[in-house]
């Protein structure tokens, strides 16, 4: 039987410490203001969803997850940096993320944007150095560099900007959050594929998982936008008003059923992989999560 509970925290513990030991230590440079800053968001906590999913795909695609650990931090490190831009005045303009000042308040824009540049950057070079076939980690670079660029992350962020003076149809509100939130969760999912050099049927199964439970994932973060507790959340609340958001579009019932709608959508491609429970299971808690 699954203990949900001790899994959960046996894959937390592993990318918490993992990062801690791993990630921009070196203090001895003479930039070391940039590392502090780089480490001060990175190891701020947040509920690490993505290295959780790198690491769960792998092993239900019969890998080693642990020996994904680099591609883990690697999604991790772009997530933290897109949060750290987000959070910007020029962008969402937000004090508050995982429970403490954003980047920019303690370190400086100028900082904060460097910053996030520089965990970027370092992303890939994880990619690079996991200890997997040289096939294997080029195939990740493209998946990674894919979801996080000007067709994924960076795009969805583009059009959530430059709707936010207008209203949005269905389409568009789903472009916008299929690309800034949904396409990491892709590229997190079929990172753990690709660890355990899976197939390329299990690579698409993955992906579409990924882009129902993305949206799930997105509608609950704007519904949280609404019901949620500040802090509790560890970010503001309220702060969406002006914005393209599921609640806008459908309302707040409407958000929870389509919520779980996607979530099932999500665990039909889940068939293809074995001991699914853990998966299950976190998928089915996003759905009523509070954080
Ligand atoms: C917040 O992501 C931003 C969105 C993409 C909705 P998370 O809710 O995963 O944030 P952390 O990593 O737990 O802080
Ligand atoms: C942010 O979406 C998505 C990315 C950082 C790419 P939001 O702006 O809705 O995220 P929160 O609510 O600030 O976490
Ligand atoms: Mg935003
Ligand atoms: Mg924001
Ligand atoms: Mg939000």
């Amino acid at each position: 039987m699954l203990d949900y509970k001790k899994q959960n925290q046996t894959y937390l513990s592993y990318i918490e410490r993992y990062m801690e030991e791993n990630c921009f230590c070196n203090n001895s440079e003479p930039q070391a203001e940039l590392f502090e800053a780089m480490r001060y968001s990175l190891l701020a906590g947040g509920k690490r969803l993505r290295p959780i999913f790198v690491f769960d795909f792998c092993r239900m695609t019969g890998g080693d997850w642990k020996s994904a650990a680099p591609f883990a931090a690697a999604i991790e490190m772009v997530h933290t940096y897109s949060l750290i831009h987000d959070d910007l005045p020029c962008m969402d303009n937000d004090d508050y993320r995982r429970g403490r000042l954003t980047n920019h308040k303690v370190y400086g824009e100028d900082m904060a944007v460097l910053a996030g540049d520089a965990l970027l950057t370092a992303a890939f070079s994880f990619l690079a150095k996991a200890p997997y076939s040289a096939d294997i980690r080029i195939r990740a670079v493209e998946v990674l560099s894919h979801c996080a660029g000007e067709l994924g992350m960076v795009g969805g962020q583009v059009l959530d900007i430059k709707s936010e003076q207008r209203e949005c149809t269905e389409q568009e509100v789903l472009d916008i959050q299929s690309r800034k939130t949904g396409a990491l969760i892709r590229a997190a999912c079929m990172l753990g594929v690709l660890a355990a050099n899976g197939t390329e049927v299990q690579m698409d199964a993955a992906g579409n998982f990924a882009d129902h439970l993305g949206l799930a994932f997105q509608i609950r973060d704007d519904m949280l936008d609404v019901i949620g507790n500040a802090q509790e959340l560890g970010k503001a609340t309220g702060a969406d008003t002006d914005k393209n958001t599921f609640v806008r579009l459908y309302g707040l019932e409407t958000c929870d059923e389509l919520v779980r709608m996607h979530t099932n959508k999500a665990l039909e491609y889940l068939y293809l992989f074995k001991d699914t429970e853990f998966m299950v299971e976190t998928s089915r808690f996003l759905t009523t999560r509070r954080v």
